[in-house]
């Protein structure tokens, strides 16, 4: 059984990863995928986005909210962590385990529910190969739209291990949307969107971000 069974009873689109329903099943996965490396690896994607105290933060794909908890407390005391998935049971699972300065949205990102200018950061994190191809740079431009002037986005992507046996085996256990380069998958969808890229690279983990601020 692939990966995308365990983690969501069906999906729409074979070329991404899909909406996950399975709030448990991911948590073990996350778990174990990052072979006891989870909290350090998310601890790394949350300093590469350089939050602040006071920061009103989006989490885009927030999945369980396993970032947006550890975020919670960087931005504290007067800042506020909003976490958004199309998965009701993401929602459910996340706002059960919610730290006071964290709730959690049903959404999409191509359909972001917030005002213009609504907040300091924008983060998404494994997120953006789950939406659908041609809905990708919509989501990108929605991210623009909801963060005020200046405001910062942090992208954060698997990369596929450089060994291609182990390549071939994630590609085999995850299916195609995991297979991407994430140099490849985002192509020049951040800048086409409006941002200003102002880092990019790998960090732990097989994980790689961008950090990018709207003008
Ligand atoms: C691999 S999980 C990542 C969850 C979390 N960000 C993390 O890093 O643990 C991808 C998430 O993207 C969500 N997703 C799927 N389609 C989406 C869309 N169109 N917009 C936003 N999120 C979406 C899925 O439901 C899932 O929770």
């Amino acid at each position: 059984m692939g990966l995308g069974k365990l983690l969501h009873q069906h999906t729409e689109h074979a070329d991404a990863g899909g909406v996950l329903n399975r709030p448990r099943a991911y948590e073990l996965f996350g778990a174990i995928a990052f072979l006891g490396g989870r909290r350090a690896a998310f601890t790394r994607v949350a300093a590469a986005a350089r939050p602040r105290a006071g920061d009103q933060v989006l989490d885009v794909g927030c999945g369980t909210g396993y970032l947006s908890r550890i975020l919670a407390p960087v931005v504290t005391p007067s800042g506020h962590v909003t976490g958004l998935d199309p998965a009701p049971e993401m929602i459910d699972y996340a706002t059960r385990n919610a730290p006071g300065n964290c709730t959690y949205v049903h959404g999409e990102g191509q359909r972001l529910p917030f005002p213009d200018g609504s907040f300091d950061l924008v983060i998404s994190s494994l997120a953006v190969h789950h939406i659908p191809v041609e809905a990708r740079p919509q989501a990108l431009r929605q991210m623009v739209r909801v963060l005020r002037p200046g405001g910062r986005l942090l992208i954060a992507e698997f990369r596929p291990p450089a060994n291609r046996l182990a390549r071939h085996v994630i590609g085999a256990l995850s299916g195609p949307a995991m297979r991407h380069d994430p140099r490849d998958l985002l192509g020049t969808m951040i800048p086409d969107a409006g941002f200003t890229v102002e880092s990019e690279g790998d960090l732990p983990y097989l994980l790689y971000y961008v950090r990018a601020r709207r003008p």
